[in-house]
């Protein structure tokens, strides 16, 4: 990470030369010549509703003399369609953008991702800024180049890989979030601790209380220090094929959990946090972590607000719902397990029996 006037600066370094910055500070947005050289003369900013009335005045400012075009998305996962896709290329289209076209995501996750699919496949694909507003956002989805929109037979089922020119993460825009979706993004936070950096997460233990005020000087540190380790994953394993995977701590769970419920019932971060005490109870089975470790990521979360508990749902769905997992190779489901906090590895040698125990342990009766 470097630092300049107020500006902190993570690479995303990728093979072949290609590197991206991820800008993070605390009133980005706005200042004029923010955007200067990752986007031309052409724009179409692609956000919605409410995050237009919250930050669009502010994006233009940063836009200067770039000509920017806009279009509103429906608000919500239910939006992340092939449909809303298809509107995305349509302004694209009547507005007629060529190939020097920079698209800019103005949002979460979905209108990241949804944009970011836009770009990857107009006229083979365009120049892409990620303008993250949720935490969520700007500590996981907007980094690392995946895009997708949902399907009817599952979510991100249509997508590519898709880098971006730079993400601008402006911890001043996370003020207006809702306090669930503060949390859910603090959930990816944790996560980054469990999985690579010991240090960093009893740092998230000592200043949870800050973090939970939006102390700006805490939430910098965590987005930077998150950002950091997805960046140094990503950049050694772009495509997934394999460490990239580590990422997925607790997410097998999670999205299990999120199908089981009708993706109504959790946020995907609390799903997160449930999926990842249930990941930390496989670990602790396998002989991997100490009790003492998946007591204290309990502990974390729980101080964060998140849930760590499923609601008593028969193990059936659940478990069915992990067979659709995009970690499922050669019929055999991967499991990300923690070696200690700081530490994780990727097994597939995992019996049903010990997966069914990790889901029985967190599960409330
Ligand atoms: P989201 O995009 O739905 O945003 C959550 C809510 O917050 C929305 O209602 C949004 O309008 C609102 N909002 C956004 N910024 C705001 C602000 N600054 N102030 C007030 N309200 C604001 O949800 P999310 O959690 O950001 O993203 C979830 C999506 O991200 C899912 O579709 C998930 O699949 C995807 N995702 C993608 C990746 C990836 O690598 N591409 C990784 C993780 C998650
Ligand atoms: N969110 C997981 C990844 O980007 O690989």
């Amino acid at each position: 990470m470097s630092e300049a006037a107020g500006v902190s600066r993570v690479e995303v370094a990728l093979e072949g030369s290609r590197s991206y910055p991820i800008l993070i500070g605390d009133g980005l947005l706005g200042q004029p010549g923010l955007l200067d050289g990752f986007v031309g003369p052409q724009a179409l900013v692609v956000t919605n509703a409410t995050v237009a009335e919250l930050l669009l005045p502010k994006l233009q400012e940063s836009l200067g003399a770039t000509r920017a075009d806009m279009v509103q998305i429906g608000d919500g996962e239910r939006f992340k369609t092939l449909a809303t896709y298809a509107e995305v290329i349509d302004q694209l289209v009547a507005r007629g953008h060529n190939r020097d076209t920079t698209i800019v995501a103005l949002g979460g996750g979905v209108v990241g991702d949804v944009a970011g699919f836009a770009a990857a496949t107009y006229q083979r694909g365009v120049g892409l800024v990620q303008v993250p507003t949720t935490l969520l956002a700007q500590v996981d989805s907007a980094v690392g180049g995946k895009t997708a929109v949902n399907h009817p037979g599952g979510k991100n089922l249509v997508g590519a890989f898709h880098q971006p020119r730079a993400v601008v993460a402006d911890v001043a825009v996370l003020r207006t979030l809702p306090r669930r979706e503060f949390a859910a993004g603090l959930a990816e936070v944790v996560k980054y601790g469990v999985i690579a950096d010991a240090e960093f997460f009893a740092w998230l233990e000592a200043n949870a209380a800050a973090l939970l005020a939006q102390d700006a000087g805490a939430l910098r540190h965590a987005v930077c220090r998150a950002c950091e380790i997805k960046a140094e994953v990503v950049a050694a394993d772009e495509r997934e094929t394999g460490r990239r995977a580590i990422l997925n701590f607790g997410h097998t769970f999670g999205h299990a959990l999120e199908a089981a419920t009708g993706y109504e019932r959790f946020l995907h971060g609390e799903a997160v946090a449930i999926g990842m005490t249930m990941a930390m109870a496989l670990s602790v089975q396998l002989g991997r972590a100490e009790p003492g470790d998946a007591e204290r990521v309990v502990a974390l979360l729980r101080t964060l607000g998140l849930p760590t508990q499923a609601p008593d749902l028969q193990a059936a769905p659940l478990r069915q719902a992990m067979g659709m997992d995009k970690k499922v190779r050669d019929g055999q489901l991967r499991f990300i397990v923690c070696d200690g906090l700081g530490a994780c590895s990727v097994t597939g040698d995992v019996a049903d029996s010990a997966v069914a125990e990790a889901i029985a342990a967190r599960v409330v009766r």
